[in-house]
């Protein structure tokens, strides 16, 4: 993607550091952040410099070569697992993570070079992936399209293109009237921050709504459909994703609107039968009791907005079930948001019932 008319990822690796742009700062700064060994680069997916399924699955794979690399003269096998445990903690609920580590894991035990090359292959089958669901997407959005998106679904979140944003810039390419409503998406703040620099950035139109304005819009006819991002989905159809995804979705149902998720089949999970067996992330209370942003002059400030003395809950993820679904779209193609569907486009299959 584009930014100041520079072609960039949102994680790469060049020798044995991992690059990622620094997503904490964005959209008042624009900074490359380095990760010199695994360990920095764990922190950064902890910490959320580096965020959102795809990305932080790429990212993982990068520690996990990063780990194999320096296995070569200070590693023995037995701390390589250790590092495999340490990246696995970052961060519980994007099966992406998992999904890499354990694709670069396998690798690296015939060599370090093997898991590099590995974890490169990784990161450019996201972006091929993501490519591929806004081209499978594009084909769902009509000529004049009111869209709703929740959280930040967009190149940010992959190594590039995006899932719930990718049919959207397609779409525009195409000629086609997008229009795009973006869930502020507290307490982080990835709609308003992320998905809104994004679209500003690439010319889409768009407006920031508060996380709480979607019934009335939906109510009111303007939203055409919705498209959201996932973090991980069960095999039966049931999708974890950003806190608040759940209540669009039912929302979308009482008022007709379709409500789809784009997602690589990396996200899948097929030890997950459904959304109750989902680990959802808790973060920090201070991300609901505080936020941060910049001055009038720039600097950047943390305020409390939150009454002194009270303590906040703060779940990252929700799961939306399947029923609330009208499809997922994949790089293989769009799927029913149903087991049979989805063991088919995964190839398993189930046992034959006699
Ligand atoms: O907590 P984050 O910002 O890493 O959240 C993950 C996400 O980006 C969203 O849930 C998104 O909608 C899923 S698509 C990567």
């Amino acid at each position: 993607m584009l930014v100041n008319e520079k072609s960039y990822q949102t994680v790469w690796m060049e020798g044995s550091s991992v690059f990622m742009i620094e997503q904490n700062l964005l959209p008042f700064e624009f900074k490359i952040h380095e990760c010199k060994t695994y360990w920095d680069t764990c922190i950064a997916i902890h910490d959320m410099i580096v965020r959102g399924a795809g990305a932080i699955g790429a990212a993982a794979g990068f520690a996990m070569a990063q780990a194999f690399l320096l296995s070569k003269d200070k590693m023995k096998a037995v701390t390589i697992r250790e590092a495999r445990q340490d990246i696995e903690n970052t961060r519980p609920t994007a099966k992406n993570l998992f999904y890499a580590v354990d694709r670069v894991y396998r690798a690296g035990l015939i060599s370090p070079e093997n898991a590099m090359i590995e974890a490169q292959k990784v990161a450019v089958q996201d972006a091929a992936d993501s490519k591929s669901i806004g081209e499978y997407g594009s084909e769902l959005i009509g000529k004049k399209a009111n869209i709703l998106t929740h959280c930040n679904a967009g190149w940010l979140a992959f190594v590039d293109y995006g899932t719930a944003l990718a049919p959207i810039y397609l779409a525009k390419r195409q000629g086609k009237d997008v229009f795009v409503y973006v869930d502020e998406t507290r307490p982080r703040s990835q709609g308003s921050k992320l998905t809104a620099w994004e679209l500003y950035n690439d010319g889409v139109p768009h407006v920031i709504i508060p996380d709480n304005a979607a019934a009335a819009l939906m109510s009111q006819n303007k939203i055409d459909m919705v498209i959201v991002g996932a973090d991980r989905i069960a095999t039966n159809g049931d999708v974890a994703n950003k806190i608040g995804t759940l209540e669009k979705a039912v929302v979308a149902k009482e008022f007709g609107v379709p409500f789809y998720v784009a997602a690589p089949t990396s996200t899948f999970d097929k030890d997950c039968a459904t959304g109750k067996e989902i680990p959802i992330e808790e973060r920090s209370q201070d991300e609901v009791l505080y936020q941060t942003g910049v001055d009038a002059n720039g600097n950047t400030v943390k305020i409390r907005v939150a009454s002194p003395g009270s303590t906040a809950l703060n779940p990252a993820f929700d799961v939306t079930p399947a029923k609330y679904i009208n499809g997922i779209i994949t790089e293989k193609g769009i799927v029913k948001a149903h087991h049979k569907s989805i063991k088919a486009l995964l190839g398993i299959y189930e046992k034959p019932y006699f």
